[in-house]
C-alpha cells in the first residue's frame, strides 16, 4: 500500500495565548468541522450513519468565525474536515479552505474522505494557498477490509498523486469502534482491533449547525453529555467544558467500562443514562 498512517498527536492541548493588548485566550490544538452525515456509501460500520439521504448543510462565515476564535491559528492547529463524504460538496469546501487562509489561519487542514471521487479530493488539495492540507482516506475503503474497495481509477489516481507528493494522502487507522451503526455489523478482518475500555480522547467538533459537540466518533449522539456550547458561546466556556469532559472521561466514564468490562464507545452509545453529565459544565447558550 502506497499510503501511510500518520502517528497520532498529543490529545487533549488547550493553549493559552497571549494578545498584542495582554489578553490571554485559550485555544484547542485540534478541531473537527462536520456538515453532516450526507455520503455516497453507507458503510456497515459507520461511526455517523452515513448515507446518500443523509443530512447536510453548508460551512457559512458564522460557523467559521467561531471555529478561528476556538482553534491555534499557528501552524500548529490543526482543522479536520468529515462527514459524511466532504468530496459530495467540493466547492463548498475549497470556499472554506480559502476563506480560512484569508482569515490567517496558517495551520494544516485535513480532509478525511473514501476517496471514491478522487478528481474531486485531488482539486481540494491543490485549492490550499498554504500548500497544507492533505487527506486521510477511509481504511476499508482503501484496501476493500470491510467495505466495498473504492473503483481501481480513483485509487490509481490517488497513489500516482501520493507517490509524486510524499505523505499528501494518508490512510486511517484499522481500528472498528462500537459507535453509530457500531461493530456488530462489521464484515471485515477479525483481527482489527475493536474492544478497548478506554476512549481515545478525539478533539472536539463543531457542527455546520453550529453545535460544539465532545466527540467525532459519537456526533449523531445528542446526549447532553456531549454537549459543549454553540458559535455563541464564549470560546472561554467551550474550552473549560472540553477539559470537564475529558476529567469525566477518566474519572466516570473509564471506571464504568472497565467495571462492566464494556468497550469505552459502547458505554456511550448504550449507557451514558447511568452515568451523570460532566459535573462542572459551565451553561450553555443552544437550546440543547
Ligand atoms: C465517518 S468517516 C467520514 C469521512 C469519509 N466519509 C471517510 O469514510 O473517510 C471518518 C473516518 O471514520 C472512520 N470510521 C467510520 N466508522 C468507524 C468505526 N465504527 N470505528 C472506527 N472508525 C470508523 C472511517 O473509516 C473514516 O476514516
Ligand atoms: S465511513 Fe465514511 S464512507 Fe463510510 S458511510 Fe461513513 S461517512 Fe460514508
Ligand atoms: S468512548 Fe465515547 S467519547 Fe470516547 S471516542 Fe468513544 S464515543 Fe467518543
Amino acid at each position: 500500500m502506497v499510503f501511510k498512517e500518520r502517528q497520532p498527536r498529543a490529545k487533549g492541548v488547550i493553549e493559552a495565548v497571549y494578545s498584542e493588548g495582554g489578553t490571554v485566550s485559550h485555544r484547542l490544538l485540534e478541531l473537527h468541522l462536520y456538515p453532516g452525515n450526507q455520503c455516497n456509501r453507507d458503510c456497515d460500520f459507520c461511526t455517523v450513519f452515513g448515507t446518500p439521504k443523509g443530512w447536510y448543510h453548508d460551512y457559512t462565515i458564522d460557523h467559521l468565525e467561531a471555529a478561528l476564535r476556538t482553534i491555534v491559528l499557528t501552524p500548529e492547529g490543526t482543522l479536520k474536515f468529515f462527514g459524511g463524504e466532504p468530496t459530495l460538496h467540493p466547492e463548498n469546501v475549497i470556499w472554506a479552505i480559502g476563506y480560512l487562509r484569508q482569515r490567517e489561519f496558517q495551520g494544516s487542514i485535513v480532509i478525511y474522505s473514501n476517496g471514491i471521487q478522487a478528481e474531486r479530493l485531488l482539486q481540494i488539495l491543490q485549492s490550499d494557498p498554504l500548500n497544507c492540507t492533505t487527506a486521510s482516506l477511509n481504511y476499508s475503503i482503501a484496501t476493500g477490509d470491510g467495505a466495498l474497495q473504492m473503483p481501481r481509477k480513483s485509487l490509481d489516481l490517488l497513489e500516482t498523486y501520493e507517490k509524486a507528493h510524499p505523505g499528501t494522502i494518508a490512510i486511517g487507522h484499522p481500528d472498528i469502534v462500537d459507535s453509530g451503526r457500531g461493530v456488530d455489523p462489521f464484515t471485515g478482518e477479525a483481527s482489527r482491533p475493536k474492544v478497548n475500555s478506554r476512549c481515545p480522547h478525539c478533539y472536539p467538533v463543531l457542527t455546520s449547525e453550529g453545535k460544539f459537540h465532545a466527540c467525532p466518533f459519537a456526533i449523531e449522539n445528542q446526549s447532553a453529555h456531549f454537549q459543549l456550547g454553540d458559535i455563541h458561546t464564549d470560546t472561554a466556556i467551550v474550552t473549560q467544558n472540553f477539559r470537564a469532559f475529558f476529567d469525566w472521561l477518566d474519572t466516570v466514564h473509564e471506571p464504568y467500562a472497565v467495571q462492566h468490562e464494556l468497550p469505552a464507545c459502547t458505554v456511550c452509545w448504550k449507557h451514558l443514562d447511568q452515568l451523570p453529565v460532566p459535573d462542572d459544565y459551565r451553561s450553555v447558550s443552544c437550546a440543547s
